[in-house]
């Protein structure tokens, strides 16, 4: 049985007060989260402070991103194991707008994906495609191909200590959320094309919908077979609004 995760991309938001306070608000509340297991991924400069009010309860630590290179004459760039050693149970690898501003592209994320397991964390690796692509027909070859950069990367054995988030690039931020359906199909895909490699690992691979969720929709979504939770951003800057995100998982 696949339990579902809920994660908070907190993207490039919050201040100190601003991110104190919101942590405040979820641990008020995630105590009667009882089905969902619940992560929050504060930009990196927070991670500190973040992880020592969370201190082993019920919210569990990631990143937003981590880099290739374990260490090393990488100026600006944060390692895995430094994530690690504060306490980051998951991150965040190949978000659409790493790959869209950042110029990320399969084989970086499929390596990035490895990086962190090296450090022992769990890697949430996003995949998605454009309006446009969407439009043209293409949805289940561009997922496909994302989804094959990890299987012949790191390859199909990595995926037993993975996530994978389906996030629709024209659904992030934009209010327009995937229908439960068209999630659902691409969950079925993705699903499908890890169960063609190794049937076990497929069935138990936690597979996360993001997209403008919201304490609205979240029920309808996570209810579908091949949904197991949610990678949330907008929604998961407000606590009650996560929260309410959480109790549906
Ligand atoms: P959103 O972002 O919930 O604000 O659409 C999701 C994400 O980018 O992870």
């Amino acid at each position: 049985m696949r339990r579902t995760l809920v994660a908070g991309n907190w993207k490039m938001n919050g201040s100190r007060a601003s991110v104190a306070e919101l942590v405040d608000g979820l641990l008020a509340g995630a105590g009667t989260v009882a089905s969902a297991e619940v992560a929050i991924c504060p930009p990196h400069v927070f991670l500190a402070e973040v992880g020592a009010r969370l201190d082993g309860g019920p919210v569990a630590l990631g990143a937003q991103d981590l880099s290739e290179h374990v260490s090393g004459a990488y100026t600006g760039e944060i390692a895995g194991p430094m994530l690690a050693e504060y306490g980051c149970r998951y991150v965040i690898v190949g978000h659409s707008e790493r790959r869209a501003y950042h110029g990320e592209d399969d084989a970086l994320v499929a390596r990035k994906l490895a990086t962190a397991q090296a450090a022992g964390m769990i890697p949430i690796a996003c995949v998605g495609e454009t309006l446009e692509e969407r439009e043209a027909g293409d949805t289940e070859t561009v997922i496909g191909r994302q989804v094959d950069a990890l299987l012949d990367g790191p390859g199909v054995v990595a995926l037993a200590s993975a996530v994978i988030a389906y996030e629709p690039v024209w659904a992030i931020g934009t209010g327009r959320t995937a229908t439960p359906d068209q999630a659902q199909s691409v969950h079925a895909f993705i699903r499908g094309r890890i169960a063609a490699r190794d049937a076990a690992i497929a069935d138990g691979l936690r597979l996360l919908y993001g997209g403008s969720v919201k304490g609205a929709n979240a029920s309808e979504l996570f209810a579908m077979q091949d949904i197991d939770g949610g990678l949330i951003g907008g929604a998961s800057l407000d606590a009650d609004e996560f929260l309410t995100i959480c109790h549906a998982g």
